[in-house]
């Protein structure tokens, strides 16, 4: 997109105008928001799993709702956000050992996204290979009852994904934040109650 109309369209984006009036680093804190809003699952985690945290705006809306939480964040690049309650970790979370931390989670959250090539599937595909890597994983570090959000761009891969956590979840749903740019193929997934 030329950078004239992108800076146009962030004008007259009245997340990106809150963000800044409630100082969140970024504007998808209202995805969360609306997110948990809806289906109400940090306020009754204490261990929170969250992969693709940087610049931190979903952090810091955990961190306001539940000051219990104990976040575990993961991210290639740097936090703005730091918090008592939040260890950071710069790292690939495909690359890191989660044996280390010894430790399974009530809340997993993913709004990884990969870069972007601006071709559709190929996109879409690379969101699906980050989560299909977390999938893998989820016996190893995630409560049993435990809920799992996560995002992904739309497209060929999503009703395979979808199956797969429909055995391993009690309840799959889609779910699209009015604060999700309608013109975006992002959609996020929320399951519940982790059955292993
Ligand atoms: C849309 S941003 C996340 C925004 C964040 N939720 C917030 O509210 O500030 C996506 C992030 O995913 C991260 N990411 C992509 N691949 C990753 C990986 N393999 N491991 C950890 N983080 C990754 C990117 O570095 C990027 O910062």
């Amino acid at each position: 997109m030329q950078s004239n109309k992108w800076l146009t369209r962030q004008d007259k984006d009245r997340y990106v105008k809150m963000a800044k009036d409630f100082s969140f680093v970024s504007r998808s804190s209202f995805k969360l928001i609306e997110i948990e809003n809806k289906f109400n699952l940090i306020s009754k985690s204490i261990n929170v799993l969250e992969l693709g945290s940087s610049p931190g705006g979903w952090s810091q809306v955990i961190c306001k709702i539940n000051k219990k939480a104990k976040i575990d964040a993961f991210d290639l690049l740097n936090m703005h956000y730091s918090n008592k309650n939040i260890t950071f970790y710069k790292k690939d979370f495909m690359k890191f050992d989660f044996k280390i931390l010894n430790k399974k989670y009530d809340l997993i959250l993913s709004d990884m996204a990969p870069n972007t090539i601006g071709h559709k599937a190929t996109d879409h595909l690379r969101i699906i290979s980050l989560i299909e890597e977390l999938i893998l994983i989820l016996d190893k570090i995630a409560h049993i009852n435990s809920n799992f959000i996560f995002k992904i761009w739309k497209g060929s891969e999503e009703k395979k994904i979808i199956n797969t956590l429909k055995n391993k979840f009690k309840n799959t749903t889609y779910y699209k934040p009015k604060s999700s740019r309608s013109e975006s193929s992002e959609i996020y997934i929320v399951a519940c109650g982790f059955i292993g």
